[in-house]
C-alpha cells in the first residue's frame, strides 16, 4: 500500500482507521513542521541559503526493488474496453505499477489477448471479454464478481465507448440513442455499481474518459452525439466529485485528442484525415494510448490526491487556440 496510509482496504474497524489518522496527521505535522522552520539564512555579503530539508517522512510514489514505480500495489482497478486500444494499455501498464486488474469488454479475443499480455508481464487480470456494459443487470454482476474475488474496489476507469457518426440532417434516432447507451449510460451504469464499493472501502478514484469534442466542436465531422455525450461524461464527472468528497472519492475526467487506436485506424490512415485531426494541434504526432493512460495513473494515484472534478486535456495542444 503506498502513500496516505488512511487510503486503503487493509484499514477494517473504525479502531485502526482513527489510529492510521492519528498516524498520518502526526506524520503530516512533523513534515509541515519541517517547512515552517525552513527560512532562508543569509551570512553578511553572501546569497540567501537554504537549509536543507528534511525528505518526505512518506514517499508520494512506492517502488519496487527494481526501481519501477508502484502506485497500485494490490489495488483493485475496474477498466472498461479492455479489448483494446487505450484500454488495453491501461491494463498492462496500472497492473506493471502492483494492481488487480478486472477488465471488461464485448471483444472476447481482444479482451483474451489482453489479459494474456498482462498476465506474460507478470501483471493479475480478471473480468469478462463477454460483458456488454449496456446491460445494467450484466454489469452488477460483473462488479460483484469483482469484490468477491478481489475482495473489493479503488479505482474504476470508464474507458470504454463507442459512438455513431452524422450531423444533425443525418443522424437517425436510433442511431443517437445507441451511442448513448454506449458513451454515455454505460459510464452511468458502471459508476453506479462500484459506488457503494467506493464508499464501503473508505475512498477511492473514478477516471472517465471524454474527448476533446466534449470540449470544442470538431467541425464538419458529424459527430453530434459524440460532442453531447462527452460533454456530458465531464458534467457527470464534477458531479460524482460533488457526490464523491464526504467519502474520499475522488472523480475526474480526461479529454483525449488524436489518439491512435483500432477505433481511429481508418480515420488516420487517410492522409486527408490524418491532417484534419493533427492540423490544429501544436504537437505534431498522434496520440498514443499510452499518452492518455499516463494522465489517468496519474489521476487514480495518491500523488493526484488534491485532485477531483477536473476535466484534464490530453490533445497535444489541439484546443489551446
Ligand atoms: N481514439 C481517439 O482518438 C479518442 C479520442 C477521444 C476520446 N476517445 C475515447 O477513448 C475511449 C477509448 O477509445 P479507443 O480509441 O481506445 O477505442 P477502441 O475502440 O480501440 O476501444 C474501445 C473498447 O470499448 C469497447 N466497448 C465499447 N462499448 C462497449 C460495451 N457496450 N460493452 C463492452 N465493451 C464495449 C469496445 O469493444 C472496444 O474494445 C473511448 O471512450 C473513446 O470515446 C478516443
Amino acid at each position: 500500500m503506498s502513500g496516505d496510509p488512511t487510503y486503503g482496504r487493509d484499514l477494517g474497524t473504525a479502531d485502526e482507521v482513527a489510529a492510521a489518522q492519528r498516524a498520518a496527521a502526526v506524520v503530516r505535522s512533523s513534515h509541515e513542521a519541517s517547512h515552517r522552520h525552513a527560512t532562508p539564512t543569509r551570512a553578511a555579503g553572501s546569497r540567501l541559503s537554504w537549509p536543507t530539508l528534511r525528505p518526505h517522512a512518506l514517499p508520494l510514489v512506492s517502488t519496487s526493488a527494481a526501481g519501477r514505480s508502484r502506485r497500485f500495489e494490490d489495488k483493485v482497478v475496474l477498466i472498461t474496453g479492455t479489448g483494446g486500444g487505450q484500454g488495453r494499455a491501461a491494463a498492462l501498464r496500472f497492473a506493471a505499477e502492483g494492481a488487480v486488474i478486472v477488465g471488461a469488454d464485448v471483444k472476447t479475443a481482444g479482451h483474451a489477448e489482453t489479459v494474456a499480455m498482462v498476465e506474460g508481464e507478470g501483471g493479475v487480470m480478471t473480468g469478462s471479454g463477454t460483458l456488454d456494459l449496456t446491460v445494467a443487470d450484466d454489469v452488477e454482476a460483473w462488479v460483484q464478481q469483482a469484490v468477491t474475488e478481489h475482495g473489493g474496489i479503488d479505482v474504476v476507469y470508464n474507458n470504454a465507448g463507442v459512438f455513431k457518426m452524422g450531423d444533425i440532417a443525418t443522424l437517425s434516432l436510433a442511431d443517437w440513442t445507441w451511442s448513448v447507451d454506449r458513451e454515455l449510460t454505460q459510464v452511468f451504469s458502471v459508476t453506479r455499481a462500484a459506488w457503494h464499493h467506493l464508499v464501503a472501502r473508505g475512498g477511492g478514484a473514478i477516471v472517465n474518459t471524454a474527448s476533446i469534442a466534449g470540449v470544442v466542436t470538431l467541425g464538419e465531422g458529424g459527430g453530434i452525439v459524440h460532442a453531447a455525450t462527452k460533454a456530458a461524461v465531464v458534467a457527470m464527472t464534477r458531479d460524482l466529485a460533488v457526490s464523491g468528497a464526504t467519502h474520499g472519492i475522488r472523480a475526474n475526467s480526461i479529454s483525449p485528442g488524436t489518439v491512435q487506436t483500432p477505433a481511429t485506424q481508418e480515420m488516420f490512415a487517410d492522409p486527408a484525415g490524418r491532417e484534419a485531426m493533427m492540423g490544429p494541434q501544436l504537437i505534431k504526432r498522434l496520440g498514443q494510448p499510452d499518452d492518455i493512460v499516463s494522465a489517468a495513473l496519474y489521476l487514480a494515484s495518491d500523488e493526484a490526491s488534491f485532485v477531483t472534478g477536473v476535466n484534464l486535456v490530453v490533445d497535444g495542444g489541439y484546443t489551446v487556440r
